[in-house]
């Protein structure tokens, strides 16, 4: 507990997002919803907390998101709650509960707060948010290629550039056991070489042994089998399928045969977007197939694909000035001197707004050299000056703040003047 005179702090692991930095996170989710649109996903919105046992159940019980990261509470009847680590277990579960039978087909989009106790870094927070989509009801390769091509389109519009995307195939639930139980096998004999974590996973989900961040322990990585030699007919063909389609779009990728997922829902197709400039925690997205999800549910046969962008993350890899230059600084900037003026002045602000014009006003009497400073500091555009001579005789100056030209305008001329310049060149 805080003393009373002590100022509260917020929580290890989360953040606040303030401005300008949330223009660009509603930057960023408003280009998502653009491609989203286009692709023809519709937003669900689900509960921040859920049932214990639908992530038990779907993202593993040995997983380490399961079994070290959540937020578990017992709600006052007894029943174990928990706050999301992740949302596709819920969309799945969403759909299912409105009675979903499997044959339609269905995509998906959400963004929001996620929550995972993760020891807090750089990239690496307990709240952190996703944008994330799932297709569920189609088994086809044509949807892993189609989400693909839409998460590319993602990217270019925000203006990101040196990403990579890293392509698997983690096989299916007839496949998969051949391939860990020779992963056991051939683990069995080094095993006692690695880092403590492997240790503990080479028997709890040797899987996930590949995925060990550990230098020293690479080496024997990249000895260990690769799955693509244990993959039955049918994830063999999906999978290459998927690449033909992704060459033949001309979409780069590379093949990452030990990339694995922490979450254990993944059949067939998994692939991961990293970013050079981020790290240690330098993947910006997850995702792939989840064809057996449903049934782990409870539910239908019901096939699945999504992948959920770490928003933190991309948002720390975006060129910034790029995506945030025109959004920000104010059209107009409304000085007003005396009483008289301020009545004229905030009519004249609100009449802008009401045409969608960004217009600041000063929430004080100013004189001309300070109201000039003030627009200059937040940028704006064009400087209005309501002084009381100006009133009087019903007019108003107009000052265009990078050339510095001044004109005197009717009041009635207001909203068409700055209408007709808004999106036109500074220089005219
Ligand atoms: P995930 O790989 O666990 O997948 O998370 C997706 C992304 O969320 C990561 O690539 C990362 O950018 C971000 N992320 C994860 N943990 C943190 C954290 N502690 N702090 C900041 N960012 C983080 C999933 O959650 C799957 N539900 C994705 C999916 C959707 N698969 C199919 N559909």
């Amino acid at each position: 507990m805080t003393k009373k005179s002590e100022q509260i702090k917020s929580i290890k692991g989360t953040r606040d997002i303030l401005p300008p930095e949330s223009s660009l996170w509603l930057k960023v989710e408003e280009i998502c919803r653009g491609v989203f649109d286009v692709y023809g996903f519709q937003e669900i919105r689900t509960p921040i907390f859920e049932d214990t046992d639908l992530f038990m159940r779907s993202v593993g019980a040995h997983t380490d998101i399961v079994s070290k990261e959540m937020y578990s509470f017992k709600d006052r009847d007894g029943r174990s709650l928990t706050l999301r680590p992740e949302a596709t277990a819920s969309v799945m579960r969403a759909h299912l509960n409105s009675g979903a039978s499997g044959r339609e087909v269905k995509k998906y989009y959400y963004a929001g707060p996620m929550f995972r106790r993760e020891r807090p870094q750089k990239g690496r927070f307990r709240q952190f948010s996703q944008i994330g989509a799932e297709v569920l009801g189609s088994a086809s390769p044509s949807v892993d290629v189609e989400v693909l091509e839409m998460l590319d389109l993602l990217i270019r519009r925000s203006g990101l550039t040196g990403c990579e995307l890293l392509l698997n195939s983690v096989g299916c639930s007839a496949c998969r056991p051949s391939y860990t139980e020779a992963l056991k096998n051939n683990l069995s004999s080094v095993v006692s070489k690695m880092c403590e974590d492997c240790q503990r996973r080479a028997s709890d989900n040797p899987l996930r042994v590949l995925d060990c961040k550990v230098s020293a322990d690479q080496p024997i990585i990249e000895s260990m089998p690769k799955i693509q030699d244990y993959l039955c007919e049918e994830c063999s063909e999906h999978f290459q399928d998927v690449i033909s389609e992704l060459d033949r779009r001309g979409q780069i990728f590379k093949l990452t045969p030990r990339l694995v997922r922490g979450l254990d829902y993944y059949t067939r197709t998994t692939f991961e977007v990293t970013h050079g400039s981020l790290g240690s925690q330098n993947t910006l997205l997850g995702g792939g197939r989840y064809d057996g999800l449903s049934e782990l549910m409870g539910g239908p046969p019901i096939k699945g694909l999504g992948f959920a962008i770490g928003e933190d993350r991309f948002l720390m890899a975006v060129e910034k000035s790029q995506i945030l230059e025109s959004s920000l600084a104010p059209e107009v900037f409304i000085a007003w001197l005396g009483e008289e003026a301020r009545k004229i002045a905030h009519g004249a602000a609100r009449a802008l707004r009401v045409e969608g014009l960004y217009a600041e006003i000063s929430f004080n009497s100013i004189n001309l050299k300070k109201s000039l400073s003030a627009a200059n500091k937040i940028g704006a555009r064009w400087t209005l000056i309501f002084g009381e001579n100006e009133v009087r005789r019903g007019v108003f100056q107009i000052k265009n703040m990078k050339t510095g030209c001044q004109e005197e305008l009717l009041l009635g001329e207001l909203v068409q003047a700055l209408k007709t310049r808004q999106g036109k060149s500074d220089l005219t």
